[in-house]
């Protein structure tokens, strides 16, 4: 930018004057998000600090990123260890971390093949590709995807169609075609699922961002079933259910039911951007060189990061801690409801909690920050738990007192 060009910053420019007291800091931050009015500087353990010293319990995680918390010492070491070794080539050449990574979702699930990539919608959209280009080997008529009442699968045209919410949809449109969302009722998907037109259903097995949702496991069993005698792919989003929140690595392992496809992100790399399609081999089979592609997908650095965090989360230890001290929470979530009468209904499994609150869950997590708790809401009446999976039984009893007295 040449001298002419150049904006004045807001300091010189609303004051004119060195002497003057500093403009608020106006955020050069497209404005997507609404931010809460906190800086945060650092963290340790489950604990976020911001710019003052204030200490904030997380019960965020992040949206469901961080599951080891903060400051945690084996993620230091795996990325100060990543960041000897390369990191980008691109996907055009081979790499130790990315063939290792792809290997060890391979060993630990259903899958045979694994595609990276850098986010959860892009992970999703990969999905829905991979699922037509397949079903398109069947006849050239199928191609729907079908997405469920409540979901949310990311915001870019394909996922924004199959995300279920009219104000981040309406603005937009035309959304992808070929992409529609149906109930969560068997009779209608029934008719729906039309073997010569539909090429995928796209299921979380717990809605997140719609409201903690647990899917009822007769109804994903029922799914598996009619989408298996029509040949139709059946995709788990588990980008936030997914890699230990629920106390198993999948959540498809507590459900009976396995997908074709299974998508995942926000933990995989703990706090690095990452995503990854886990797929059969006869679906793989499809895809041909050129047929989708990133360029930062699965790279050295990002790759070997994820390969530690991957170890942690498989850790039979931390999946045990999920499920006893998840069941305990949600016991003791029940309990505030009862004492409170300020919580309409408790949902949730494992680490991933949501409470129907009376009133606005913003007004909740508002309250919370203020009092040092950090939660997040999931639409307009609910507030959403997703602690990271190492907080320990006396650190999600203190978030649960702090949640009571803000109730
Ligand atoms: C279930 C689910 N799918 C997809 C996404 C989109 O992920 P990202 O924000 O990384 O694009 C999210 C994000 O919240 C999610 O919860």
């Amino acid at each position: 930018m040449t001298a002419s060009t150049m904006k004045p910053t807001t300091e010189s420019s609303a004051q004119g004057t060195a002497s003057a007291a500093p403009a608020p800091l106006e955020s050069a931050i497209l404005g997507t998000y609404k931010r809460a009015p906190v800086e945060l500087v650092r963290g340790s353990g489950v604990y976020l600090y911001d710019a003052e010293g204030k200490a904030y319990l997380d019960f965020g995680s992040g949206i469901a990123v961080n599951s080891l918390g903060y400051d945690d010492a084996g993620l230091k070491a795996a990325l100060h260890a990543a960041a000897e070794g390369l990191i980008h080539t691109s996907n055009l050449y081979h790499t130790a971390p990315g063939e290792r990574l792809a290997a060890a979702l391979v060993a630990r699930s259903f899958a045979d093949k694994v595609f990276f990539c850098n986010s959860g919608a892009e992970a999703n959209e990969g999905a829905f590709k991979i699922a037509r280009r397949w079903a398109r080997t069947q006849g050239d008529a199928k191609h729907e995807i079908i997405a469920l009442r409540g979901a949310f699968h990311g915001r870019l045209f394909g996922t924004l169609a199959a995300t279920d919410r009219p104000n981040y949809r309406l603005p937009f449109r035309p959304l992808a075609p070929g992409i529609s969302i149906f109930e969560r009722d068997l009779k209608e998907l029934d008719a729906a699922l039309d073997p010569d037109t539909v090429a995928a259903v796209i299921v979380e097995p717990i809605q997140g961002e719609g409201g903690v949702r647990v899917i009822d496991h007769g109804f994903l069993r029922e799914l598996r079933a009619v989408t298996a005698s029509r040949n139709i792919a059946l995709i788990f989003d588990e980008i936030q259910c997914g890699l230990g929140r629920t106390g198993s690595l999948f959540a498809y392992e507590q459900i009976g039911v396995v997908p074709d496809i299974l998508t995942l992100a926000k933990p995989l790399a703990g706090g690095l951007p990452m995503g990854a399609v886990l797929m059969t081999a006869p679906i793989a089979s499809a895809m041909q060189y050129g047929d989708h592609g990133t360029t930062f997908g699965g790279g050295p650095f990002v790759a070997s990061v994820a390969l530690h965090v991957l170890d942690r989360l498989s850790d039979p230890a931390l999946l045990a801690h999920v499920r006893e001290t998840g069941a305990w929470f949600g016991h003791e979530l029940g309990e505030i409801a009862h004492r409170t009468s300020r919580i309409r209904q408790v949902r949730g499994t494992g680490f991933i909690w949501g409470l129907d609150v009376m009133g606005t869950a913003a007004h909740v997590v508002s309250e919370a920050q203020a009092n040092g708790l950090l939660v997040l809401t999931a639409g307009e009446y609910t507030v959403r738990l997703l602690p990271p999976l190492v907080a320990t039984k006396e650190e999600l009893a203190r978030g649960l007192q702090i949640l009571e007295e803000v109730l």
